[in-house]
């Protein structure tokens, strides 16, 4: 079974904590969305599995018009084995989330919706220079729900600077009084070259503190488990039967086909990722040097089996390490694992290792740690 991801690089306005690859200028849309439909029809032959989910990420997919969407669709299902009930999500900004929007896409078939709230709080929403604002974060999540989704999750940040622990207790719990059966939480994250970076250089605003991200995440493991939620991912939390299929299989390793400018691509040996530029991506189809790739090494997908089990509740399989790796790296592992098995950083299950409850806020410490280098 395979995924195919497919990119919408264009956002209305620019939040400031964000690098993912986006413009805000729709000068070359249809351009785009040809260039996406092409490489949908000239890849085909990556992925002769079944198709089992398919993404519509970005950027902003509910900035383009849901025809463009069809469109797109419809060369997915042209060109590739879609399996009967896929998983079809698009993210959507709360601003564009209106009756007319929703019954057009009521007519595609997308089946999931991935909402960008990152907060209930005006003062935050400014903060991090949202397109949308409280009543809009407020409204949205019922206006999905009547036009017959039920399938909805929501992104969430924490470890914003000035919202107190209440605020964040208040985000959780709207959440839950709106009946979202999943959750994406992230920890406010300074990226280098983002507005938010050069704010909080200059002085103009504060800094993120690690505590505070610290305290939130442990509010967020305790508040979404008393509601019911599995944290089936460090960042996810699902109901029962809500996971997100297409990103549980990215972190099973399945094979995946990513479309569009910056998007990636995993064919089971080799990763490969498309130019993060609206124009030369462009360019670079016409002379099929649109996209670079590396061969993964044995330590690589060693390295990447390691930080994506010990972020999930799948865990690391000891026999799949002997398995898949051998003799070397699953000695090594072991002698590793044992010691923190003793101090209760890891726990075992069968076969296969967990990061603790308790250790749970060290993960990528831990994982780094049971890395193999070079
Ligand atoms: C592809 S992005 C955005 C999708 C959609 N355009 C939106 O804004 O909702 C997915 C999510 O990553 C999170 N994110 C992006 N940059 C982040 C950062 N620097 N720190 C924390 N979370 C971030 C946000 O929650 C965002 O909704
Ligand atoms: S967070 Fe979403 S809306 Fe904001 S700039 Fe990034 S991709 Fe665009």
């Amino acid at each position: 079974m395979a995924g195919i991801y497919i990119h919408i690089p264009f956002c209305k306005q620019r939040c400031y904590y964000c690098d993912f690859h986006f413009t805000t200028s729709l000068k070359n849309k249809d351009a785009i969305i040809n260039a996406i439909i092409f490489e949908l029809e000239t890849r085909k032959t990556e992925i002769t599995e079944e198709v089992k989910t398919i993404y519509f990420g970005g950027g902003t997919p509910t900035v383009i018009a849901s025809t463009d969407i069809v469109k797109i669709l419809d060369a997915v299902y042209q060109n590739y084995d879609v399996i009967e009930e896929p998983e079809i999500t698009i993210e959507a900004n709360p601003d564009d989330i209106n009756v007319e929007k929703l019954k057009e896409l009521k007519k595609t078939a997308i089946n999931r919706f991935s909402v960008g709230i990152q907060s209930f709080h005006q003062k935050d929403l400014e903060f991090m220079n949202r397109a949308h604002d409280k009543n809009q974060a407020e409204e949205c999540i019922s206006l999905i729900k009547d036009a017959g989704w039920d399938n909805i999750t929501i992104d969430l940040i924490y470890g914003v600077p000035n919202q107190s622990e209440q605020d964040w207790r208040y985000n959780l719990n709207r959440a839950f009084e709106l009946g979202v059966p999943h959750i994406s939480a992230y920890a406010l994250t300074v990226e280098d070259k983002t507005p938010l970076n050069k704010l909080i250089k200059s002085g103009k605003y504060p800094n993120v503190s690690d505590e505070k991200a610290l305290s939130d995440f442990k509010v967020l493991i305790d508040e979404t488990k008393k509601h019911g939620f599995i944290q089936y991912e460090i960042s996810n939390f699902g109901k029962e039967n809500y996971f997100s299929r297409h990103n549980s299989s990215y972190w099973q390793g399945e094979k995946y086909l990513g479309v569009g400018p910056s998007a990636h691509s995993f064919n089971g040996q080799s990763r490969r990722w498309n130019l993060a530029n609206n124009k030369l991506y462009l360019e670079g189809l016409r002379s099929n040097s649109y996209f670079e790739a590396e061969v993964l090494t044995a330590t690589d997908s060693f390295n990447e089996y390691l930080m994506t089990g010990l972020r999930t509740i799948w865990g690391v399989s000891l026999d799949r390490v002997l398995n898949d790796y051998g003799e070397e790296f699953y000695r090594e592992l072991l002698t590793k694992v044992d010691d923190m098995l003793k101090n209760g950083k890891l726990v075992k299950k069968g076969d296969v290792v967990l990061i603790s409850e308790a250790a749970r806020f060290q993960t990528d410490g831990i994982t780094s740690d049971l890395f193999v280098v070079d």
